[in-house]
């Protein structure tokens, strides 16, 4: 019965995606080898490893965003919710709406701090009024912990925000198309401590609702953020598991080498 188990352990165990034998290649370079890996839902995985070693390569394989690359080539499955992304009949800027992605620098629109947020549900028709895009906007800043902070200002440009908050905007853009899966890609490497403290409680708050991916350089970030994490080298999938273990017993040297600052 459902009471037996607390929420977290619950809830920790229902797979999002799946990627089964995933390999990619840009031109000539084996970016990825063989990753086969299940992600849960309402859960924060942490993609870690050295630079180069393929964390964004494979973040970006979970939106077909590597599509946009012309030498890129993507092979094997990834499912969500049991469904192959990769399949003819996926529209790619639908998948894009319901996997959306945050990205290493923040990157708001040359627009209001209302349109970069009702960007996404007009050209997906998710509202019929005017009063139903506001209330969108709304609970999308909400979300995104930045609501206080712009909600007198929502005609101001996104651009004007201080990096953190343009950040939080970003994340408000993402979540507004009502996504079931967020990818960040490094999304405090430009952010300063404060700013950074403020994203990691929000990524806290947003696993409540939303498969998290994110990569990171930060180990540290990792520790505080996931509750998984994948250990990835020169291209492998080396070690996954929970993140206390990867990081206080992990069962590989290389990733014993890494977390103790001998690689990377
Ligand atoms: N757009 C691209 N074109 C060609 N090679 C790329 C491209 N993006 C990444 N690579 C190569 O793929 C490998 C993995 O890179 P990447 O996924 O960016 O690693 P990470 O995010 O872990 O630093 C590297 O060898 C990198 O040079
Ligand atoms: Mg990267």
């Amino acid at each position: 019965m459902k009471d037996h188990f607390t929420v977290e352990s619950e809830i920790m165990t229902e797979t999002k995606i799946t990627a089964r034998n995933v390999q990619v290649h840009y031109g000539d370079t084996h970016a990825i080898k063989d990753v086969s890996v299940e992600i849960a839902d309402r859960t924060v995985t942490a993609f870690i490893g050295p630079s180069g070693c393929g964390k964004s390569t494979f973040l970006r394989c979970i939106n077909r965003m590597n599509d946009t690359i012309d030498i890129c080539r993507v092979e094997g499955d990834i499912l969500i919710d049991g469904e192959d992304i990769y399949d003819r009949k996926v529209d790619p800027v639908q998948l894009r709406a319901k996997v959306g992605m945050v990205f290493q620098k923040p990157n708001p629109f040359p627009k209001s701090i209302y349109d970069n947020v009702a960007y996404g549900p007009r050209i997906h028709g998710l509202a019929r009024s005017k009063a139903e895009l506001d209330e969108i906007v709304e609970k999308s800043l909400r979300r995104a912990a930045i609501w206080n902070e712009v909600k007198d200002r929502l005609s101001a440009p996104g651009t004007g925000l201080s990096g953190g908050q343009q950040q939080r905007l970003c994340i408000a853009r993402a979540v507004a198309t009502e996504p079931e899966v967020l990818l960040m890609d490094e999304p405090c490497s430009a952010l300063d401590p404060i700013a950074t403290a403020q994203v990691e409680e929000l990524i806290d708050d947003l696993r409540r609702q939303f498969s998290v991916v994110i990569v990171t350089h930060s180990m540290q970030q990792a520790a505080r953020v996931s509750q998984r994490t994948a250990f990835f080298h020169l291209g492998n999938l080396v070690e996954f598991g929970e993140t206390s273990q990867i990081f206080t017993n992990p069962q590989d040297s290389r990733t014993e080498s890494y977390i103790t600052g001998r690689i990377g």
